[in-house]
């Protein structure tokens, strides 16, 4: 690769920034070699692949992706792509396999991506091909609290690293259970969007009383929520909070109820206080009383494309994302509640949901409004709050004194033009992990 070009996208000073990132195709290839090539990205979890030699295709960027279970037990992200001529050896989204068998000319690799089998290998080939240099191109691989993330640079940092403090919110939705979490899905679409724009979104509490105004009326009136305004979401004592990429809300609990999730509502609100009640000990354990009691993470994305939870951005070129929204439950819960989960999730997001209708038309539009002759031309605004963030007693990360705030926009396209311009992850800074991470849950669970 020839020398990095510099990219200066965001003015910090002025929160103004290049619609062209949006839409062109030149940045859209590099994004893809500089970001998606280089980060840790959340490819599935491991509920999905429970058993040995079970299998889940995936994506990285827009490679495609086999995680695989070994006949060890042992997790792979493997290139869907066989080594002689390409054809893709894996055609369906999961299944169990001790072998995949490319149906070009019948290579034939293990669950572990070595090369096992090769047609002819003594007649054609005169036993002169390598073979165990030609398996299926490996990814690293780890996980955290049962997600699975995968990474093509060698040279990245460890996981840990890469999540940083980021884990000690993240850990208060994925890692409170003993018994960990199960993965449902993904319901797949497309959206004609730039995948940054979903990103940049889940933080962006200020649409939330504008344009979700008709879904949450309805939701005050038949599942007994609260009503929403902009003087709430403004006097809001939740938190917004950047670390390391990753953007997060969450909200200070002085009162002992359970994290908002779809699902809760004025009939199943019980059920929800008794879970939460009945698993408070083993949260403390695992947490400490501080992340258990006080500490409810709400959106968030995991830099560069997990969004809202467990949920993926999938880049399919710059005016186009495939999107994967998967539920996650904890394993452990009741069957009642877990139901009242998957109903609410499917009812609010997903392809149907009444709150992702309502988000995906503003990002179209944002996303058409780059490729505009004049549009394209006129940088976006994101001043909000410029010099109202910083360090925080308590909370490890950049926190935005109030909840509204487009802080964590504007760091976020920082972060990616700190990916974008570096020529190797020694170019990337990576900060410190400081946060106490009380409790007896680790990066595996
Ligand atoms: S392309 Fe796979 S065996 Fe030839
Ligand atoms: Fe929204």
């Amino acid at each position: 690769m020839g020398a990095t070009q510099k990219y200066s996208i965001i003015d910090p000073a002025t929160g103004k920034i290049d619609r062209g990132i949006f839409s062109d195709q030149a940045v859209y290839d590099q994004e893809m070699e500089k970001i998606f090539g280089r980060a840790w990205l959340m490819i599935g979890h491991e509920s999905l692949v429970p058993k040995v030699n079970d299998f889940f295709h995936t994506y990285m960027g827009e490679d495609p992706v086999i995680l695989t279970r070994d006949g060890q037990g042992r997790l792979h992200a493997l290139l869907n792509m066989c080594r002689h001529r390409g054809n893709r050896v894996v055609r369906c989204d999961d299944g169990n396999a001790t072998r995949f068998m490319c149906t070009y000319h019948g290579w034939t690799y293990g669950s572990d991506g070595k090369l096992e089998h090769v047609a002819g290998m003594s007649e054609a080939y005169y036993d002169a091909l390598d073979k165990p240099s030609l398996g299926l191109v490996q990814a690293r691989v780890d996980t955290y609290a049962g997600i699975v993330f995968a990474t093509w640079a060698e040279d990245a940092p460890s996981l840990e690293a890469f999540l940083g403090d980021a884990r000690w919110y993240l850990d208060t939705v994925f890692n409170r259970r003993d018994g960990g979490m199960q993965a449902l899905g993904p319901m797949k679409w497309l959206e004609p969007v730039n995948w940054k724009t979903m990103v940049d979104n889940c933080s962006d509490n200020y649409h939330v009383p504008t344009t979700h105004l008709s879904s949450a009326r309805v939701q005050t009136r038949y599942l007994g929520r609260p009503p929403l305004s902009h003087k709430d979401q403004f006097e809001s004592p939740n938190k917004h909070v950047f670390v390391n990429g990753h953007s997060l809300t969450f909200r200070e609990a002085p009162d002992n109820t359970p994290r908002y999730v779809h699902g809760i509502s004025k009939d199943t609100f019980p059920l929800f206080q008794a879970y939460h009640e009945a698993t408070l000990p083993e949260v403390e354990r695992r947490l400490g009383a501080f992340r258990a009691r006080h500490v409810q993470l709400g959106n968030h994305s995991i830099f560069p494309n997990g969004v809202l939870g467990f949920r993926l951005a999938l880049p399919r070129g710059p005016l186009q994302t495939e999107f994967w929204h998967f539920v996650l439950l904890e394993k452990d819960a009741p069957e009642a509640l877990k139901h009242a989960i998957r109903i609410g999730s499917q009812a609010n997001n997903g392809a149907a949901g009444l709150f992702e209708q309502d988000d995906v038309d503003n990002w179209r539009q944002v996303t058409a409004a780059s490729k505009s002759r004049l549009g394209r031309r006129i940088s976006q605004d994101l001043s909000m709050g410029l010099g109202h963030a910083g360090a925080h007693p308590e909370y490890p990360g950049v926190v935005s004194e109030r909840y509204i705030s487009e802080n964590n926009q504007r760091l976020f396209y920082q972060r990616w033009e700190e990916f974008m311009n570096a020529e190797s992850w020694a170019d990337i800074p990576i900060a410190p992990i400081t946060a106490r991470f009380e409790g007896t849950a680790t990066l595996h669970g």
